[in-house]
């Protein structure tokens, strides 16, 4: 497996480099948090090749799929980073470095004894609002109502404010593997636009 990713590994942020935050200067800096297998946030980066795509993903299978399809795209603007979303955001990124974050149908964790599990907590939402540039968005979705409502008490008590102007890019957003299959199963899909007044 190791040998697979190396590889691949022109695609893979090396963010222990100091040189890792200078290079998102000057750029319009996009995070897909919790990525998958990356065909969202790789359509995106085709869609938009001036602005910069970091895709985040903690399972070594997915990550792999993922540097995949950046390497058969050949893609100078989409990278990798195989971490826990929590560690890499608050380690590595600087604040006020980013422009816009996609979270795409983050585990649910439905059982209470699991809610502790739950990426979108409180703590998690204050450190997307640091990262973020000002008038940046956060793009949320997910099929779970209950932790769709767990989220908009967090985003409640955050520094957020929730927008509902729709902008360009909304309308051209892709699918994901998970919303696709939600789709097929007559699932409906909540979201919430947040932005960084
Ligand atoms: C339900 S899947 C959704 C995948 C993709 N966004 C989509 O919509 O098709 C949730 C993804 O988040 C990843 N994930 C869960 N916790 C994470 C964390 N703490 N840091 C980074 N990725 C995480 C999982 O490995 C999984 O690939």
């Amino acid at each position: 497996m190791k040998l697979k990713i190396k590889e691949l590994y022109k695609y893979l942020i090396n963010y222990t480099s100091i040189k890792f935050s200078d290079s998102l200067k000057n750029y319009n800096v996009i995070l897909d948090i919790g990525c998958g297998e990356g065909e969202f946030i790789s359509r995106l980066a085709y869609q938009y090749p001036k602005k910069k795509f970091i895709g985040i993903e903690i399972k070594y299978g997915r990550i792999l799929k993922c540097l995949k399809k950046a390497r058969a795209l050949n893609l100078s603007n989409l990278e990798f980073v195989i971490s826990d979303a929590t560690i890499f955001i608050d380690k590595a990124l600087p604040d006020k470095s980013i422009n816009k974050i996609f979270i795409n149908n983050p585990d649910p964790w439905p059982k209470d004894k699991h809610h502790k599990n739950r990426l979108l907590n409180s703590d998690f939402i204050q450190l997307l609002h640091r990262k973020l540039k000002r008038k940046g968005n956060v793009y949320i979705k997910t099929d779970d109502i209950n932790y769709f409502k767990y989220i908009k008490v967090n985003v409640n008590n955050s520094n957020f404010i929730k927008d509902d102007t729709k902008s360009y890019i909304d309308s051209f957003l892709p699918s994901t593997k998970f919303q696709e299959f939600y789709k097929k199963n007559n699932k409906p899909i909540y979201s919430m636009k947040l932005l960084k007044k």
